[in-house]
């Protein structure tokens, strides 16, 4: 990773923190992780292939495809969404859970996607160089993984300046019942394999993400399609640590820009 990229990311840290705190979910770690997805990798198609599956259409339809260009696919899982994608672009797939990865690495075989490759790799720790890929989607990984801001610095250093970041997830609802449900069932979440009362404003503000639209997917809308800009050349200017005021005027802009989009 460039020393620029070193500084600007380095915050994560402390915003992870404030996420995890308020979200209530410490305990979630790679292990817990890896523990679930095994668990998971067996009978996860058949649970969560077709409920999840117009989120995958919908973020793979909104994306642009230049001919040849590149997209990195986090927390891929089975690759249920790999033969969504066209085959005159090049598919990168990373995966915590070597189960998960075994499985999309049958179906790539299975349907001939050699466009496509797939390796086992934390995806808040990434071994790709800087401006790696054209674009950087997450589907139903933001909930899931134990630092989300970590998560989306290193979509972004990966990602070229002003490239796209694609995220579809499920975020705390809003109705005060369904909320209180979620809240619940969240001490729950190293069992889980993720977090049901993940906030969508915090995750947006704190992550400092800049969305261009927020859509609902699935079920009655119940998963959130969020498209955002890659925003580090701006974020690379600051230079400034995160919680400085530059940086908070940005996550703020980013809030305000969010609201917008929800109204
Ligand atoms: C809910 S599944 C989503 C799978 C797939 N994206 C889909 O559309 O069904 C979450 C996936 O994220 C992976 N994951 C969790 N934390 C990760 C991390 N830090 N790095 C890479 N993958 C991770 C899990 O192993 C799991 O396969």
């Amino acid at each position: 990773m460039g020393s620029i990229s070193k500084s600007v990311y380095s915050g994560g840290k402390v915003r992870n923190r404030r996420l995890k705190r308020r979200e209530g979910e410490g305990s979630v770690n790679i292990e817990s992780i890896r523990k679930a997805y095994r668990r998971y990798a067996s009978f996860y198609d058949f649970s969560f292939g077709s409920i999840f599956e117009p989120g995958r259409e919908a973020v793979i339809r909104r994306m642009k495809f230049a001919p040849g260009c590149s997209v990195l696919e986090v927390g891929v899982g089975t690759g249920l969404s790999l033969p969504l994608y066209p085959r005159n672009i090049s598919v990168t797939g990373i995966d915590i859970s070597e189960e998960m990865l075994e499985k999309a690495r049958q179906r790539r075989r299975r349907e001939g996607l050699m466009h496509v490759s797939l390796h086992c790799m934390d995806a808040e720790n990434m071994t790709y160089p800087d401006d790696s890929f054209d674009a950087v989607v997450a589907m139903y990984v933001v909930s899931v993984v134990p630092n989300p801001c970590r998560l989306v610095d290193e979509m972004r250093r990966v990602c070229r300046p002003g490239g796209e970041l694609y995220f579809v997830n499920h975020f705390q609802h809003e109705h005060p019942f369904v909320c209180g449900m979620e809240r619940m069932i969240s001490p729950l979440s190293r069992l889980l394999g993720f977090r049901p009362d993940f906030s969508l404003c915090q995750f947006v503000r704190e992550a400092r993400i800049d969305v261009v639209d927020r859509s609902p997917v699935n079920l009655c809308g119940y998963w959130t399609m969020l498209t955002a800009r890659n925003n580090k050349a701006e974020m690379c200017l600051c230079k400034t640590p995160p919680l400085a005021s530059s940086s908070l005027a940005s996550g703020a802009a980013a809030s305000a820009g969010l609201q917008a989009l929800i109204e």
